[in-house]
């Protein structure tokens, strides 16, 4: 656990700090508009998952910080609730798509959210992961900056991620998403990630 709640003090001002990934190819990537429910985990303010609103059938942002729930609550349709990745209060099987935008890196325990996410995701469903792409010497900066201001980031490499997703059960691939950032894209199923791979590599080139 990090010794101080950075989030409570960035709350009121991170839409501010913090640009939001540009809607379109965040809602390409998750393949909507959907009539099912999304799951923005570690969704903080909302302000990623507000632009979905009308896109699908209900939003919900799961996030331990009450502090930057609280921007959200402001939103007539987005359904903040106050807990972490890690152990989610949700049935099985109930969300048709997952996002989590800039927030795995700051999890406790990796390995165990991805298997609640994936418990929680049905059958059909998508999970999307962006995060900072730290092969990049900016990218590398912000993680210096974090480790410095003690919020004991884990920058894992794509690679690592995507490992980690098939680990927990998914197949998984990873796509440039331009800039300074990548997707992990993740799907249920039966695993046969080596297909995966080559339908990636073709998309991508
Ligand atoms: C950099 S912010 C990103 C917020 C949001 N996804 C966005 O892009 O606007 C990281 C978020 O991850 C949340 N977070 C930290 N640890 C978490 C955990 N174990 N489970 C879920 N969210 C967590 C923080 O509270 C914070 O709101």
């Amino acid at each position: 656990m990090p010794l101080f709640d950075h989030f409570r003090f960035l709350a009121p001002i991170y839409r501010y700090l913090v640009p939001a990934p540009k809607p379109d190819d965040l809602q390409r990537a998750l393949e909507l508009p959907i009539s099912g429910a999304l799951l923005d985990v570690g969704g903080g303010t909302g302000r990623v998952t507000a632009q979905f609103v009308g896109q699908v059938g209900q939003v919900v942002i799961a996030d331990p910080s009450t502090a930057m729930l609280r921007q959200a609550m402001d939103h007539p349709r987005l359904h903040p609730v106050a807990a972490p990745a890690e152990l989610l209060p949700f049935a099985d099987t109930v969300f048709e798509r997952i996002v989590m935008v800039d927030a795995l890196h700051h999890f406790q325990d990796v390995e165990n959210a991805l298997h609640e996410l994936l418990r929680v995701l049905t059958p059909e469903g998508r999970l999307l992961i962006q995060e900072p792409d730290w092969r990049k010497w900016t990218m590398r900066l912000v993680s210096w900056g974090e480790k410095i201001a003690l919020m004991e980031p884990q920058p894992y490499p794509p690679e690592t991620i995507v490992e980690m997703v098939r680990r927990a059960g998914a197949r998984a691939h990873c796509m440039e998403s331009g800039g300074h950032t990548v997707w992990i894209v993740a799907e249920k199923g039966v695993a046969d990630n080596a297909a995966t791979d080559r339908i990636a590599g073709e998309m991508q080139g």
